[in-house]
Parts: structure tokens; sequence; C-alpha cells
């Protein structure tokens, strides 16, 4: 045994009898130092083991602490204490999936052919030519005030109580993401994470430096109570960054009863959730599910969205209800991106006060529904009967579970060579445990093209589950 080992098991040894208690300062690494004689890299390496076995974490400039352990239920909690590496993965993914020439079924944008609308293309045409559409100073952050007022009446007509003043105006969700981050966060700090979720999220992560705790997905709920607060006991997390609507990738809409049982543990021990929502608009059924922002009583959660899902993400423009954030956030995109283009802020005001963004949003939903339900037919029938395809009546994507054995990124990479991009689960969980996940855009229609290429998925799943 190593001399770093030998420290950590006794130091492990010390938690585990509980002479240590949760949350108790460990010695500092200079202490150790003095007390043990070992060399400083050593007793770093026995503290960075202890905490890669999550028990102890880190505070910056405070040192080290000891974790909360729970023996009532079983740990399930992933830590990732080094900084995320992400970002070059998804980098090389898109670039890789980014010619037109590949049928973009792993991408995440929705088929552009659904979201084109006439009116918007003509309200753009008649701004075009208005020297007042491109005044920049009614812009500036926190962003168009009639944008802000449409989309706060629209928080209203959901029950949720909203001032223009709570709006910011983003360039798309994933700035609106990223700018709530960056407000409630310090580089090292703990935020949560579901266990799968959009990659935007962890690169987020990646860039601002923190350590992700994260959550696995319930079979049932979406969301695991009992984990999150567990998590929430064990590590001092500020922020989670949750999906609960029309998750990304999985596709699942936490029920009314979870999401109010969220809201009280937020409420309870004071944590932030930034609800990423941007598919809030694509349900199937006839209501449209509640953002966790109903909910909130107390003010914990900033919702983010975006028009990117409905009317093209070319078009970048997002929101965060940030509330008491709302200045916070300002000033930081004063110093990035300034503000959110003018001139489609303007257009958005015009072409959203009209009935035709209701209508073109009803014939988006209709079709992306029968879209998904084609498809899941088809794969279901000729899938080998080891996968299983996840459906959930929102979005437009399909979770393919493979056979534990099968690696989605050599699918993923098997396919690029015939032309077609899937998305493989690496993408959303880096704990490298659940390789065997395909994420599916069904947003195009199923004509001869694309049924080849789900032939060729098939067969190039069914050639991997037999070898
Ligand atoms: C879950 C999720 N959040 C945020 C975004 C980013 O949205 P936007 O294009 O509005 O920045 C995406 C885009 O794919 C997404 O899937």
């Amino acid at each position: 045994m190593y001399k770093s080992e030998q420290l950590a098991h006794s130091l492990k040894l010390l938690i585990e009898n509980g002479t240590w208690k949760a949350h108790e300062k460990l010695p500092s690494l200079r202490q150790q130092v003095e007390q043990s004689g070992l060399s400083l890299i050593t007793v770093m390496n026995a503290y960075q083991e202890l905490e890669a076995q999550g028990l102890i974490y880190s505070k910056e400039k405070s040192g080290y602490f000891v974790v909360e352990q729970n023996s009532d239920h079983p740990t399930t909690l992933h830590v990732i204490n080094e900084t995320v590496e992400i970002n070059s993965v998804v980098f090389k993914y898109l670039k890789s999936t980014q010619s037109e020439h590949i049928i973009p079924l792993g991408s995440a944008f929705p088929n552009s052919q659904l979201l084109y609308s006439a009116k918007l293309i003509q309200t753009l045409g008649q701004l075009a030519r208005q020297r007042r559409s491109y005044e920049q100073t009614p812009s500036l952050p926190p962003g168009n005030y009639q944008l802000r007022k449409i989309i706060a009446q629209k928080y209203a007509m959901q029950g949720i109580p909203t001032d223009p003043s709570d709006i910011v105006i983003t360039s798309g969700g994933l700035d609106a993401l990223n700018l709530s981050l960056q407000a409630l966060t310090q580089a090292g700090d703990y935020i949560l994470l579901q266990q799968t979720i959009f990659y935007g999220a962890w690169q987020a992560a990646e860039r601002l430096g923190l350590k992700v705790i994260t959550i696995p997905e319930h079979p049932e709920h979406g969301i695991d109570l009992d984990a999150f607060e567990q998590a929430i006991l064990k590590y001092p997390i500020k922020v989670c960054l949750m999906m609960l609507n029309g998750q990304n990738p999985i596709g699942f809409t936490v029920s009314d009863e979870i999401k109010l049982k969220l809201a009280k543990l937020l409420n309870q021990y004071q944590i932030y959730l930034i609800e990423d929502d941007v598919y809030e608009e694509l349900y199937y059924d006839q209501k449209k599910p509640l953002s966790m922002k109903y909910f909130d009583q107390q003010n914990w959660v900033l919702h983010c969205s975006s028009f990117s899902k409905i009317l093209g993400a070319g078009f970048r423009i997002g929101w965060v209800y940030a509330g008491k954030f709302s200045e916070h956030i300002q000033h930081t995109q004063l110093m990035s991106t300034l503000s959110v283009n003018s001139f489609i802020q303007n257009a958005l005001v015009e072409y959203l006060s009209h009935r035709h963004y209701e209508k073109h949003l009803k014939t988006l939903r209709s079709t992306l529904q029968r879209y998904k339900k084609q498809y899941f037919n088809y794969l279901k029938t000729h899938l080998p009967e080891q996968c299983h395809v996840n459906y959930y009546p929102s979005g437009y994507f399909l979770w393919i579970e493979l056979p534990e054995q099968v690696d989605s990124n050599e699918i993923y990479q098997h396919m690029l060579e015939h032309g077609v991009s899937v998305a493989p689960s690496s993408l959303f969980n880096i704990s490298n445990q659940q390789n065997h996940f395909i994420r599916m855009n069904c947003s195009f229609e199923m004509n001869e093209k694309i049924q080849n290429a789900l032939n060729q998925l098939i067969y190039i799943i069914g050639k991997s589950v037999r070898s």
C-alpha cells in the first residue's frame, strides 16, 4: 500500500466509526503534514482519494469537511469532484454531425421545415423596412419591454404572477442557463444535476468550474426526491439545475405532485433551482404542464426558456424569469453579449401579438406527435426485443435503451459512416455507466430516406446485440 493509501484508509476509519462527524472540518493539509510527518503531496493524494470516494468534500478557501453518511438509504449519488470535462466531446460530436449531408437523427434542433411560419417571415419583411425596428436602446438589458410584457402575461395565464421586470431577455435558452448559473455560483461550488441531462448543463458546469453531484432518474416519477434530499444533506449544494417538462434527452414530464414536493424541499433547504424549460410548449396533452415556477412561493426558482424549439434556434431569443437576480444577470450580460438582437426582439413582439402564433404551436404539436408515434411504432416493431424504446407524450425525442453490453458510442460511429447521426448517451451522462442509450430526433417526416436510416440503425444494433 502507498503511504497516501494508508493515510486515506486510517482517515476513512475515523469517519466511519463516527470519530469525525458529518460536516466536521478535517485538519488542514499543513496540520496533517505536521502530524503525520508525510509529505504535502502524499497528504493531498490521500484527501483527494477520500473526496473521490464521496467521504469528504472541499469548500474553497475553507478546507475539507466530512460528508454526511446515510445508512438507511443506499447511496446512489454520483459525485464529480474534479472539474467537469465534456465540452471537447460535445464539440467533436457537433462538428462530426454538422454537414448538411448527414441525416440529423442525433440533432437537438427540431426540423426547421416545421418551424417555418409564413406570418413571421412576413412580419420580419415589414419590420425590415421600418427604421424604428433597428433602434438599439430599447432592447438593451433586460430586453425589449413589450416582449417582456408578453412573456410576463404568458406566466400570468398559467397562474404565476409576473411583472415584466422579473424577466431578462437572453440569447437563447443556453445563455439564460449560463447567466443564471453564473449569478448563483462561484468556481468550486457544488451544484446538483440530474444524472442524465442536456449536455449544455454539463458544459455550463465545466465553464464555471463547478463540482457536480448527480441524482439518478426515478423510473416512475422522473425525479428521485429521496436521492435529492440525501444529496442536499450530504453536500453543501446551493443550486440545482433540472428539467422537469419534456426532459432532454429522456422525455419525461414530472407530475404536479412531485413538483410540489420538490418546491417544498427547495424552500426547506434554501436551495435555488434553475429550471430549464425550453420544451415547455411541445406537450401533446390538452393542458400545458406547469413549471416549477408555479409551485415556487418563495422565489427559489429561476425559470429559463426560449423560442428555439418553436420558431427556430437561429433567432437566438430566450429569457429567464430572474426575479431578484434580474440586475445581477444584466450586469453579466453587459460584460459579454451586451444585448440580444434588437431587430428580432421587435419582430417577435409583433408576431406574438397575433393569433397566428397559437395556431403555429397547435400545428407543430400535432405534427410532432404524429411523427414521433410513427418512429416509435417502427422501432418497436423492428428493433431486437432486448431493446426498449421510451415514449413520452411531448417533444420530439425517443430515448432508446439498448442491452447493457452495447456501446452507443460505437453505434454512433457506425451510423456516421453511413451518413446518419444519432446521439449517444455519453453526451448526457458523464458517469461512464450508462453508455447503452441513444437519443433519436423524430421531427423529420418518415420518408424513404428516413426509413433507410432507421433500417441501418436497426441492422447495426442487431449486429451488436448478437456479437
Ligand atoms: C434542454 C435544452 N436546454 C437548452 C437548450 C438551448 O436552447 P437555445 O437554443 O434556446 O439556446 C437546448 C437546445 O437544444 C436544450 O435541449
